[in-house]
């Protein structure tokens, strides 16, 4: 409702009254007038002259996260048209494998400001504090073979890059990368690359065919992770950028990115079509990786992913070729983060 109110009053060259706005809703007009009143104390400005009706006049500040700001920088054909945003939840990844338990369709977004229950990869929690950053997660039902869901991951990434490299355009001393297979790096000015991206990706099953993937991914843009031990491995996108970050703008561009990369990949039910973009953005390649196999651990140097997501290692020891595989091993830098 304060959504479609505040459409409507920014598509407006004019004044609207209240009356004009309780018929476009269809709604009363007090409930309207409560709504104005609940987005005033939002911090939009609004302007209410009697026998007129209402202006907007000014949108609270740059950094404003709400379903509206999302969905009219959205340029989606059917990624977020559900959309639903929660100044706080427990997971937005829980929330969206509820909304799917419900019968929710493919594409309902679900945005928060806050998570309580925040999680992260193999098992850890992904801290989620109030105060400027995204945690958001999309219902994926695809129609493909089990092994290929996880590639849904690494076309995340892609996008999300993609996303970060329009929006600081014009920006050389900031430099974007992943971390295979999913982690969000930046470097500034030459300096060590660290994370402020995370993705999870959940799939489940119903019998032998997919019943959902839910794709989280938590942006740290004004505000750093509250975890010990991450200080100089972790950063924020407005600390290097040396600016506040417009999270909706931020939240759209993702999902912008998103749907013609996923669109590509379900066309093609492989990830070759994306692969040497996705290899360009990886700054694993051609560096040294530790490789935490449970088999034993080794050193290599890292080539680059798959037609099949795999990541490719040539061995020190051997210089025998890897194929590894996302969710399997984990791979460290052996030098700084990366
Ligand atoms: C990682 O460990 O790097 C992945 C972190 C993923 C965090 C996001 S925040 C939104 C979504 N909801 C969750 O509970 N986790 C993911």
């Amino acid at each position: 409702m304060k959504d479609k109110i505040l459409a409507a009053l920014s598509q407006a060259d004019d004044f609207l009254s209240g009356q004009e706005l309780s018929e476009m809703l269809g709604v009363s007009r007090t409930a309207v007038w409560k709504a104005i009143g609940k987005l005033k104390e939002e911090g939009y400005e609004i302007e209410a002259v009697t026998n007129k009706g209402y202006r907007l006049v000014a949108v609270p500040d740059a950094d404003l996260l709400n379903a509206y700001e999302i969905e009219r920088r959205l340029t989606t054909k059917w990624v977020g048209h559900t959309l639903y945003y929660e100044k706080k939840t427990g997971s937005t990844n829980d929330d969206v494998m509820q909304l799917s338990n419900e019968g929710a369709e493919e594409g309902t977004l679900v945005v928060s400001s806050q998570q309580t229950k925040g999680k992260g990869r193999r098992g850890r929690s992904w801290s989620s504090p109030a105060g400027g950053n995204v945690y958001m997660s999309l219902l994926l039902r695809p129609k493909i073979a089990p092994d290929l869901a996880p590639m849904s991951t690494l076309i995340m990434a892609l996008s999300v890059y993609d996303a970060l490299k329009s929006y600081a355009k014009g920006r050389e001393d900031v430099v974007f990368g992943i971390k295979w297979p999913n982690d969000l790096v930046v470097s500034v000015k030459g300096q060590p690359y660290r994370k402020f991206v995370g993705i999870l990706t959940e799939m489940r099953m119903e019998d032998t065919q997919i019943k959902d993937v839910t794709i989280g991914i938590g942006l740290n843009l004004n505000k750093g992770p509250e975890t010990e031990g991450l200080e100089d491995k972790a950063t924020t996108l407005s600390v290097a950028l040396g600016q506040e970050i417009n999270r909706a703008e931020i939240t759209a561009m993702c999902w912008n990115c998103f749907e013609p990369n996923y669109e590509e990949f379900m066309q093609a039910k492989s990830i070759k079509p994306l692969k040497d973009r996705y290899n360009a953005a990886l700054v694993n390649r051609g560096r040294k990786v530790l490789v935490l196999d449970p088999k034993g651990e080794y050193t290599g140097v890292a080539q680059g992913i798959e037609d099949t997501g795999e990541l490719t290692v040539i061995r020190d020891d051997n210089g025998q070729q890897e194929r590894i595989g996302t969710g399997e091993i984990s791979v460290r830098g052996v030098m700084g983060y990366v």
